[in-house]
Order: structure tokens, then sequence, then C-alpha cells
């Protein structure tokens, strides 16, 4: 019988079989399918797994804690965490066109995750084991698309974090190859790790980074970030954030208009509210989210956030505009 009690048995036997007494490495993106998976394979072989978290500087509030606090709470993994923050500000320092900044971010991405690898490699040395084995949390429409031709590939470079070199060494372990997102989202409630995991909605490899139209900065990432924060916020309190597919928040950082706050006359940037609900992200619609919803998210990033000092809502299906601006 296919019971997620069922699949986390199996999984945790066929990891055992197949990792043996070797170690492996799980690299973690924040996302779902990545945690699940490191959560799966550290039941079955503990302390031979260690988790690596490259932290680029680009995931929303909160999320470097529920990879670095929540998940290692929950699963009790050995994490590595690579803080490299200002290795990826200075790589996208003056790049303001969206495929260079993609293309940046998934090439840093890779050196941040072999530096990691190599400092991981040497301690298992100094143990005399070896790291034979990568995990990864491909599901099954990764494998079904990876097989046929992707479209989205042709318009925006795809890449997931959590993407990995070519030329690797290692031999892969794949615990999630045969199931759907709700599937993995059940096992890894079952493997009890939080909600804000289980439950996220999808959030692209390349993060806050797509979404300051404009230069990346890091004063632009803090500001996106509070607004982005409180917008999560209101949509959750609203109970309505399981009617949407994702919400993205963009700043556009190189747009500034006139506002009055206070008795000021203010100069800010606005803010887009990007809702839609969708079935895969191949096509979507904007969500019609309620108007009481939107002046609350609209009147508290206006409040709280003093750079911002205009929200709008993007009222555009997909296709033609795609669900990221960039
Ligand atoms: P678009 O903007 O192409 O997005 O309509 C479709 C879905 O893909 C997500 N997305 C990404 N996910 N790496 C990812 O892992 C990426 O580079 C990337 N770009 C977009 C987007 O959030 C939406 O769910």
């Amino acid at each position: 019988e296919w019971t997620t009690g069922n699949i986390v048995e199996e999984q945790v036997e066929a990891i055992r079989e197949q990792v043996g007494e070797a170690r492996a490495i799980c690299g973690l993106s924040g996302g779902v399918d990545s945690a699940v998976a490191a959560a799966l394979v550290q039941k079955a072989i503990g302390e031979q797994l260690t988790c690596v978290f490259v932290d680029h500087g680009l995931l929303r509030e909160g999320e470097v804690e529920q990879v670095k606090r929540d998940f290692v709470a929950a699963t009790g993994a050995k994490l590595y965490v690579a803080d490299d923050k200002e290795r990826f500000l200075s790589a996208l320092a003056g790049v303001s066109d969206p495929e260079e900044k993609r293309k940046i971010i998934g090439r840093e991405f890779i050196r941040a995750f072999e530096d990691a690898e190599k400092a991981i490699l040497e301690e298992a040395a100094a143990d005399g084991a070896k790291v034979e084995f990568l995990v990864q949390g491909t599901l099954y429409p990764d494998v079904v698309e990876s097989g046929g031709g992707e479209g989205a590939a042709n318009i925006k470079s795809h890449h997931n974090v959590g993407g990995l070199p070519e030329d690797m060494q290692f031999k892969l372990v794949e615990p999630l190859r045969a199931l759907f997102k709700d599937e993995v989202r059940a096992v890894g409630a079952e493997l009890g790790l939080p909600a804000e995991i289980v439950q996220r909605q999808p959030f692209p490899g390349p993060g806050l980074g797509i979404r300051i139209i404009g230069e990346v900065t890091a004063d632009r990432l803090e500001i996106l970030r509070k607004a982005d924060a409180i917008a999560r916020e209101e949509l959750t309190a609203s109970g309505l954030d399981q009617d949407v597919w994702q919400m993205p928040v963009v700043l556009l950082a190189d747009v500034r208009s006139v506002g009055v706050q206070g008795d000021g006359r203010t100069y800010g940037h606005p803010i887009v509210l990007r809702p839609v609900s969708s079935e895969d992200a191949m096509t979507a619609d904007w969500s019609r989210l309620p108007y009481d919803l939107l002046a609350k998210i609209s009147n508290r990033i206006t409040n709280e956030v003093q750079e911002v000092n205009r929200v709008t809502l993007d009222v555009t299906s997909k296709p033609p505009g795609t669900i990221e601006w960039e």
C-alpha cells in the first residue's frame, strides 16, 4: 500500500543499502524538495550526511533561520553553512540585466558549493572517510521534464540553485524521484519538518536577485525583504495563501515616484504585488485578492517601509507576462 509512512520506510531502506558506510552531502536551498530529501537521508544514515547551505543573501526574511535553526532542530542534521553574501553582492555589483544576473548567481552558486564541498571532503579525509554521494531533491516531474523538451528554459534560463556542477565525481542519491510535490510535502510533514518549510510556495533559485528590477545592492535587498515580509504576513493572516500559487513582491529599484508622507514630499520607490493562480506555473492568471487585503498590505508597506511610497498590483496573466518580472 502506498502510504506516506511506507514511502518513508521504503526510502530509508533503499538509501541505507545504496550508501552503505560512505558519506554523503546534500545542498539545501531553503526550498521544500532539498529539505525533504535531506531529512530522509538524515533519517537513513544520520551522521554520515553533511548538509550544505550556501547563504547567497538573496533569500526572504526568516528563510535563513528556517534552514539554520528550524531544519536542524527538526532533523538533527549536521549543517555546513557557507556565508557567501558578500561574494554574491560583489559579483552582482553594477549588473541590471536579468539574464546576466541569473548567470552570475548560478555561476557563483556552483563555485560557492564547490568551496564548501572541498572543506567537507578534507574534513572527511582527516577522519579516514570518503564522501561518495550527493543527495538531490529531484522529483518525478523533473525526471519527466528533463527527458522531454523544456519550453520555459528558452524564455528564461531557469537554473535551480541546488543545480550542480556537471563534472561531478559523486554518485547521486535521489530519494524523491518517484514522487509528486504533494507527496513530497506529506513526506516532509511525516518527518517532522516545520510547516513553513513543507508548505513553502515556489520561490526562484536566484531569489530576490531577480525581484529587484535594477542593480542588486544590500540596501535594496533590505527594502524588498521588509516589504515582502509584510505582504506574506498579511496574505497568510487572511487565510488566502493556499489559494494563491505564489505572490512575488518586486522592487522597481530604478523607478522613483513622488509621494507625500507625513508632512513632507517623498521621492521613493514603487513595489509591485504579483499574486497569481496557477496549476503548474506554465500558465497563470492574476489572483483576484480582496480589496481589503490589498489595502492593508499597501498601507502597511508604505507606513513601515520608509523607502517605498507606492504599492501597485500586477494584473497581467501568463502569457503574456511571466510570473516573475525577470
Ligand atoms: P516564470 O517567471 O517563468 O516562472 O513564469 C515560472 C515559475 O518558475 C519559478 N522560477 C524559477 N524557479 N529557478 C527556479 O527554481 C529559477 O531561476 C526560476 N525562475 C522562475 C517562478 O517563481 C515560477 O514559480
